[in-house]
């Protein structure tokens, strides 16, 4: 396998039938999808996933947000595929997020931000572990 991301599309942008949307920005911005699946995340899960970001204020609201109904969560192929994906979603706020990213056309407000990227190679291989096992990587 080369290099991988991990992402999850979130409760809100599925919610709104965005996920034919996003995953055909993904395809389309040469990403392979290497494992999908959709899946609702317990409190306990989600606050395991961000557990990087538990002293932070808005901690308990992501937590809740993370959680309130199902992700798709995937893995996806491409060479310097964490920058690339960082690129392709955009910024965290999608009011600085720049035009043709995701997070422009899909997300609506710094908190609901349609899509989760990886920050690291390292972290990516935790997240993708966190999500799939290797039977159900093709
Ligand atoms: P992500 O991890 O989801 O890809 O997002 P990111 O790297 O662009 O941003 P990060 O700093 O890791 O924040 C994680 C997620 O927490 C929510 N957030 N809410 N209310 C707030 O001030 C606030 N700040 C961040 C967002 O959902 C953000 O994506
Ligand atoms: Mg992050």
């Amino acid at each position: 396998m080369g290099n991988i991301t991990f992402t999850m599309i979130k409760p809100e942008a599925v919610a709104a039938n965005n996920i034919g949307g996003i995953l055909n920005m993904i395809e389309e911005g040469g990403f392979r999808i290497v494992a999908l699946k959709k899946v609702q995340l317990s409190a306990e899960r989600a606050g395991e996933f961000y557990a990087v970001h538990n002293e932070r204020p808005f901690y308990g609201e992501l937590v809740n947000y993370m959680s309130g109904g199902p992700i798709i969560a995937a893995i996806l192929e491409k060479d310097n595929a964490v920058a690339d994906f960082r690129t392709l979603i955009g910024a965290t706020n999608p009011s600085e997020a720049v035009e043709g990213t995701i997070r422009k056309k899909y997300a609506t407000s710094l908190a609901e931000n349609a899509v989760h990227g990886s920050d690291s190679d390292e972290n990516a291989n935790i997240e993708a572990n966190f999500h799939f096992s290797y039977e159900e990587r093709f």
